[in-house]
């Protein structure tokens, strides 16, 4: 492990957490197991976002559930498979070293009531409530499509906790600026840009589509200039921070994510591509260039688009 993850020219805030670096994994990758929760903060990452969890365990599709794509991509219908969030409960509960978020979902705001109150009592730093998974009937997308269930589950969580509330947004049926908006003013401390993006992979040997949802969500290096212009939105529109997400695989997307407008970071599909040392690798790659062009903190570069 190298020194760049520890430097303090690349620790910072967001929404009262500090953090040791702004490189955060994603949801949906290793996501519930406390043992690789510390193998991915001590390969250098900032936090660690855990898959998403809903109130009972969910099976998830059958296989295929993941397409392998050129350029550093994948489109996924894994269908929010996990072990619901009293097993996962017991699975952190240990928890004392890794800034973990926990991300959850569920159908109604008694689902997030339950889950936040519970969680509130573990040594996890926040949450992230997924409204933008594209693939699973009743949750994710459906949920977030829906300003008035948006309000409620953003208020539902707040109520039942005096950690951070992060929500994840995506390219749904409703306007990101005004379901973004929605959450804010229900006390969401911060956004999460962006989910997945429904798409397909269709065989031209059997003619079937591949996945067996037949319809996923399509991620990395493909979804990233579509992430930064949400970012870019999203941030010149409001005042909590952004934490921008979607084909981060390198250290100079990581800082056009900041430049665009993001406080930090996640990275998902990329880890699949290239393994843990990316969360390094990309650390180092920021810490260099902050040092080239004489920056004492990535902060600075925060948002840095916005006068043009
Ligand atoms: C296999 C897989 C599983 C995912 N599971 C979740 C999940 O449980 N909750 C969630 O909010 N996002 C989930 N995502 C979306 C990622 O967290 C992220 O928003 C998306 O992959 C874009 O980031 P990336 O390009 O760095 O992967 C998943 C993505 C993939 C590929």
């Amino acid at each position: 492990m190298g020194l760049e993850i520890e430097s303090n020219m690349l620790n910072l805030e967001i929404a009262g957490i500090s953090l040791r670096n702004p490189a955060i994994l994603a949801s949906g990758f290793l996501g519930i197991s406390q043992a690789i929760f510390e193998r991915i903060f001590d390969e250098g990452a900032g936090a660690v976002v855990s898959k998403s969890i809903s109130k009972y365990p969910m099976e998830g599709f059958r296989n295929p559930t993941v397409v392998v794509l050129e350029n550093k991509s994948y489109i996924n219908a894994v269908g929010l498979s996990n072990p619901g969030h009293e097993s996962f409960y017991e699975e952190v509960s240990t928890n004392d070293k890794v800034p973990l978020i926990v991300s959850l979902v569920g159908s109604d705001p008694s689902d997030f009531e339950v889950m936040t109150k519970k969680f509130n009592k573990s040594r996890i730093i926040g949450f992230e409530i997924n409204l933008s998974c594209p693939h699973v009937q009743k949750l994710g997308m459906e949920v977030g499509d829906d300003p008035q269930m948006v309000k409620s589950i953003v208020k539902a969580a707040k109520s039942n906790t005096t950690k951070p509330v992060f929500v994840k947004v995506g390219i749904g049926n409703t306007n990101l600026i005004d379901i973004s908006q929605t959450a804010i003013n229900a006390g969401a401390d911060g956004i999460t840009a962006i989910n997945t993006i429904r798409a397909m992979k269709i065989s031209i040997d059997n003619f079937n589509p591949i996945l067996s949802n037949k319809i996923g969500g399509l991620s990395g290096s493909s979804i990233k200039p579509i992430a930064i212009r949400c970012v870019y939105e999203l941030s010149k529109k409001f005042s909590v921070p952004i934490i921008g997400c979607g084909g981060v695989s390198n250290w100079e997307d990581a800082l056009e994510f900041m430049i665009a407008g993001a406080t930090s970071f996640q990275l998902g599909t990329a880890m699949g591509f290239d393994g843990m040392s990316i969360f390094n690798s990309i650390n180092s790659g920021i810490l260099k260039y902050l040092k080239k062009k004489g920056y004492q903190s990535v902060k600075e570069l925060i948002g840095r688009s916005h006068k043009y």
